[in-house]
């Protein structure tokens, strides 16, 4: 993943690059540095800290300067050290950051090797440092035009050179990179947020671009050295949204921000119409006889869920692939399918990969839900759903996966209308139901106390096993998510049915079993399933709806939730299994927002 900041200006520009990386520490934070051109020579800082430790040392040092880079790192070649941190220097002369994977990296480290160079890093960053170096004529944009071609993989760079004080030179291939465009001062950066403040004046790179950043200008060319004019774009990234309140962590205040995010997500819509989707909405609905989801990780889950959804009230067939699988399997594509891609950034390298693999086979309708309306997801798909959550710091996603949910209750209803599966009956009530469900939610948060209590018991465990039945099997594999993501407790998930072919060998009188029991017509059968982890000794934590009559008797723990909310039901069912991790996590003493080896926005394979 890994975040860069650069920046060339006739002002110090070192409390830019950290409020940069400050921004950007959500895309990793195993270690971060900066380098700054300093009196015709190359100085650095670096760090295993957080960026504010970062922001210290630099202050500490007295590091400032016109032009420089920044980065912030998700290792991936060599641990989380201070040598492998960004930037990396190649014989005093050439500093570079890097987001991405270098495949060929080996080979070309042989060669230079072969040629003098020495290593001080296990990183593949390290590589490219020195054969910039190798190459360089004393034109640092043309240098980095031949060096990238010799790269294989994924990459973002920033690179400068001591002898070129005032030019940053950007190139990108399969991870993203923005320039912003100020006023004889210009900038680089992963993301227009890390720029918020500085300049709303974006400029979106595209796949091959290598960028020649100077006071005064910003020269592009593309993938074949040809110059190129990229529109301007004015982005106004948020940034008032990251303070953190009264809460003490994101986690926390984004899980009581949901009933906010989904009333936003739920603005502006009177009725049911396809166009909420696009323009070309109707056209494509009409025309499309299934369904494919690409997604990762809980956005995954959110699609798993909406499979429910689709197949039961538009009648349309939806697969949901896991995106990482989908990009290199051989698949059988259906042109007539809609593509539908959901993301919390929309920057996700997997999910944007099985994306262009589906639209390689032919597969041409596409429709993102996506959180990030400037996000490379929005920009290449031909219809979008942008969910109003708001930024979501914390890296476990919590009001991202609820208002994909809405979305995707949106898009079920549309398709459904669209199908002629939808009377006006049904379209008021469903849409009555969705208006409530900022405050049935706000009902379910209001259960806090009783969670806190079960998680003194559960911070105590090294294993959970999490089950649901049907709509909500998605919502025990995402309770499941969370719980092992921050508290580092080992948890799974089951559909309930599928406990005694296999998964009720592990129940014992040490395994809490947690339970989503919504009042469905599956409740009798999750009923049995409960007995058969009761006969075994396992203890039960279920968190049933007032209507469903489960009583809490010996090993048998319940939380009431608000009456039994339908089809909706799995949006309320979630909540408190965030809750449970949080407050899991919290008694284990975790890192809540920054859980150990992860990062908020995963933008390498
Ligand atoms: O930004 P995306 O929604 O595409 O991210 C997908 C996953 O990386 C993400 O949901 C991840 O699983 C979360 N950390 C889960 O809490």
């Amino acid at each position: 993943m890994c975040g860069i900041v650069g920046a060339v200006a006739q002002r110090n520009i070192t409390p830019i690059l950290v409020e940069g990386l400050k921004r950007l520490e959500y895309r990793g934070y195993d270690s971060c540095g900066v380098a700054l051109h300093v009196n015709g020579k190359l100085e650095r800082a670096r760090s295993t800290a957080r960026v504010a430790e970062l922001e210290k040392q630099i202050a500490k040092e007295n590091l400032s300067g016109f032009t420089g880079i920044a980065h912030t790192r998700w290792a991936t070649h060599g641990a989380p050290a201070s040598h492998n941190a960004h930037p990396h220097f190649s014989r005093d002369r050439i500093a570079l950051v890097h987001n991405g994977i270098i495949e060929n990296h080996d080979e070309l480290r042989d060669e230079l090797k072969t040629l003098g160079y020495v290593f001080e890093s296990q990183t593949d960053t390290e590589v490219i440092a020195h054969l910039v170096d190798h190459l360089y004529s004393g034109d640092l944009f043309e240098t980095v035009q031949l060096a990238t071609k010799r790269l294989v993989g994924a990459f973002a760079i920033a690179v400068f050179s001591r002898d070129e004080p005032h030019r940053v030179v950007g190139a990108r291939r399969g991870s993203p990179l923005i320039v912003g465009v100020g006023d004889g001062e210009n900038f680089l950066a992963s993301d227009a947020l890390a720029l918020a403040g500085t300049t709303d004046q974006i400029i979106y790179l595209e796949e091959g671009d290598v960028v020649d950043l100077q006071l005064q200008r910003v020269w592009i060319v593309d993938e074949n050295g040809k110059p190129v004019e990229r529109e301007v774009k004015t982005v106004h990234a948020h940034t008032g949204a990251v303070e953190l309140g009264p809460y003490r962590h994101y986690m926390q205040k984004e899980i009581f921000e949901q009933p906010r995010a989904i009333a936003d997500t739920l603005e502006g819509i009177a009725s049911i119409t396809p166009e909420i989707f696009g323009d070309k909405a109707y056209g494509i609905f009409k025309k499309v006889d299934s369904v494919l989801i690409l997604a990762c990780g809980t956005s995954y889950y959110s699609g798993m869920t909406a499979k429910y959804w689709i197949e039961a009230f538009a009648g349309v067939t939806c697969n949901v692939e896991i995106a990482s699988e989908y990009r290199y399997r051989d698949s059988v594509p259906n042109p007539n399918s809609l593509v539908v891609t959901i993301s919390q950034s929309g920057e996700t390298a997997d999910t944007l990969a099985a994306l262009r693999h589906a639209q390689a086979q032919g597969m041409r309708q596409t429709l993102t839900i996506c959180n990030a309306a400037t996000s490379a997801m929005v920009r290449e798909c031909e219809l979008a759903y942008i969910t109003r959550a708001g930024v979501e710091v914390g890296v476990a996603s919590t009001k991202a996966f609820t208002t994909q949910l809405t979305g995707l209750f949106l898009l079920t209803l549309a398709l459904a209308q669209v199908k002629g599966r939808l009377s006006d009956e049904q379209e008021a009530a469903q849409l009555k139901a969705m208006r409530h469900l900022p405050s049935a939610i706000s009902a379910v948060l209001a259960l806090e106390p009783q969670i806190i209590a079960w998680a003194e018991a559960f911070a105590r465990k090294e294993n959970a096993l999490f089950l649901g039945r049907g709509l909500h099997y998605p919502i025990a594999l995402e309770g499941a998510l969370k719980l092992k993501e921050i508290s580092y407790i080992h948890a799974e998930a089951y559909p309930a049915g599928e406990l005694k072919h296999g998964p009720l060998a592990l129940v014992t009188e040490e395994m809490p079993v947690v339970t989503v029991a919504p009042n469905d017509p599956m409740i009798e059968k999750l009923k049995s399933n409960m007995q058969e982890v009761r006969a075994r000794g396992g203890e039960l934590y279920v968190f049933a709806d007032a209507d469903s009559r489960i009583t809490s008797g010996e090993g048998v723990h319940v939380i009431r939730l608000p009456e039994h909310y339908g089809q909706l039901s799995p949006i309320l069912h979630v909540v408190p299994l965030q809750l449970l991790a949080y407050h899991t996590a919290l008694a284990r003493g975790t890192d809540v927002d920054k859980p150990r080896n992860l990062a908020k926005s995963v933008t390498v394979e």
